[in-house]
């Protein structure tokens, strides 16, 4: 099986090429990455006027399955990643049962390789049944797939467990996932603390909550001379204390989400619960210093944190609504508009926080277009507009504060190990 890719602009931060090329894969792995190649094809790409990336990688993706399967599955879920343009998924361990044996290691990645071609890698939680307790057997669950450890959905409160998780970690060279909050602090809050929360009656939780934990499990890394990848980075606070530790060679890495660089807390006005999400949306100026920490490199990744919540989770008074926003069908578009476009970030560097930056952190050999290596990779049209339409949606949930935005860059086709899983019409 041979596809040929004609005259797209590449863009690979691997080795900073941006330049038209054509390129040849066969049975899976890229042949030739090459001017004017001519060799007969079973299927032609026109990639004129487009844009070829690697495959997205998504570090930060909530699939409801095994437990809420109503709300995603691992095929709607692999869908909803094709439609984006990701070729490769971390799925998070807060399904039901949670991520933390190797039988729901191997139900998730078998049920994964029967519907599509998207690679999808589970993290396990840090603590079993994310309860905060007893470290989960990360040695015996690496053999079985796993790229990270996280108890996303909520902090590791106990530090000195925190800690060991972090040597356990280490030990394994399997990188740790932290959701940083203080929850004596986000405790009974449903937003972000500010004039909106003030306006609508809604209790807010503070940046400190976030920051705060950030520091301290940096610190505790440090400590232990671990690395450690914090989640979803929203606040200023957050931002300038990861700066300074990536100054003083702590080996901490971070990813923050497209809403965090897109909105703020002034989305939540009249209850909007597609706008409810944890951490929660701050406000201009942590949106601003989001923006200058991916443009300074303080920030490494940007994923999705697609979080899939059916209606009856949402259509309900504000503070009894589940927090969390789908991405990945509308990760790759925000970033050009709200990044590329204003010329906060290049492009390059967008695609780089999408692909390169995200296989340094799990290392699965992907987010690269080389000769050698598997033919995962997206064509995406810069310049085209297109309206986020919730009945267009592939998620099997469509909580997206997002929908009726216009944004710029549609996906056109994405291809996983050689194949055309996705096309748009
Ligand atoms: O908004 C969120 N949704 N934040 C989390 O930490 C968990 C996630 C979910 O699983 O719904
Ligand atoms: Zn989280
Ligand atoms: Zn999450």
């Amino acid at each position: 099986m041979k596809l040929l890719i004609k005259n797209g602009r590449i863009v690979n931060p691997a080795n900073n090429l941006e330049e038209t090329f054509d390129i040849l894969s066969e049975n899976g792995i890229i042949k030739k990455i090459e001017k004017n190649i001519t060799e007969n094809s079973d299927v032609i790409i026109n990639a004129k006027h487009k844009i070829v990336i690697p495959g997205l990688i998504d570090v930060h993706s909530h699939f409801r399955d095994p437990g809420e399967t109503h709300k995603e599955d691992i095929i709607s879920g692999c869908k909803a990643a094709e439609t984006g343009g990701f070729t490769s998924i971390v799925c998070m361990a807060n399904t039901n049962p949670v991520i933390d044996n190797e039988f729901v290691i191997k139900y998730i990645i078998d049920k994964a390789k029967k519907f599509s071609k998207v690679n999808i890698f589970p993290v396990a939680s840090i603590t079993k049944g994310m309860l905060g307790n007893e470290l989960t057997e990360v040695g015996k669950l690496k053999k079985f797939g796993i790229v990270g450890i996280s108890d996303d959905g909520k902090p590791v409160e106990n530090a000195s467990i925190l800690r060991n998780s972090l040597l356990y970690s280490k030990m394994f060279n399997i990188p740790l996932f932290s959701h940083c909050e203080r929850l004596d602090m986000t405790s009974g809050t449903v937003m972000n603390e500010g004039i909106m929360a003030t306006s609508l009656g809604l209790i807010g939780a503070p940046n400190v909550s976030e920051s705060a934990a950030i520091a301290a499990d940096i610190l505790i890394a440090e400590s232990v001379n671990s690395k450690i990848h914090i989640c979803h980075v929203s606040t200023k606070e957050s931002v300038e204390i990861i700066r300074i530790a990536k100054k003083k060679g702590i080996k901490v890495t971070c990813e923050t989400a497209p809403h965090y660089f897109s909105l703020t807390d002034e989305m939540v006005r009249g209850y909007n619960t597609n706008a409810k999400v944890n951490p929660p949306l701050r406000d201009h100026n942590d949106v601003l210093e989001i923006i200058k920490g991916l443009s300074d490199g303080t920030i490494d990744i940007i994923a999705s944190d697609h979080a899939p919540h059916h209606e009856d989770d949402k259509n309900l008074p504000f503070c009894m609504a589940k927090c969390g926003i789908i991405g990945l069908e509308t990760s790759l578009a925000i970033g050009m508009t709200f990044l590329v476009k204003k010329e906060k970030i290049s492009l390059m560097e967008l695609i780089k926080k999408m692909t390169l930056n995200p296989n340094k952190l799990i290392n699965v050999d992907r987010g690269s277009i080389e000769v050698g290596k598997v033919s995962d990779i997206t064509i995406f049209d810069e310049k085209e507009k297109w309206i986020v339409d919730a009945k267009k949606i592939k998620s099997k949930s469509k909580n997206s504060p997002f929908i009726g935005f216009e944004l710029y860059g549609k996906v056109k086709y994405t291809i996983a190990a050689g194949e055309i899983i996705y096309k748009d019409d």
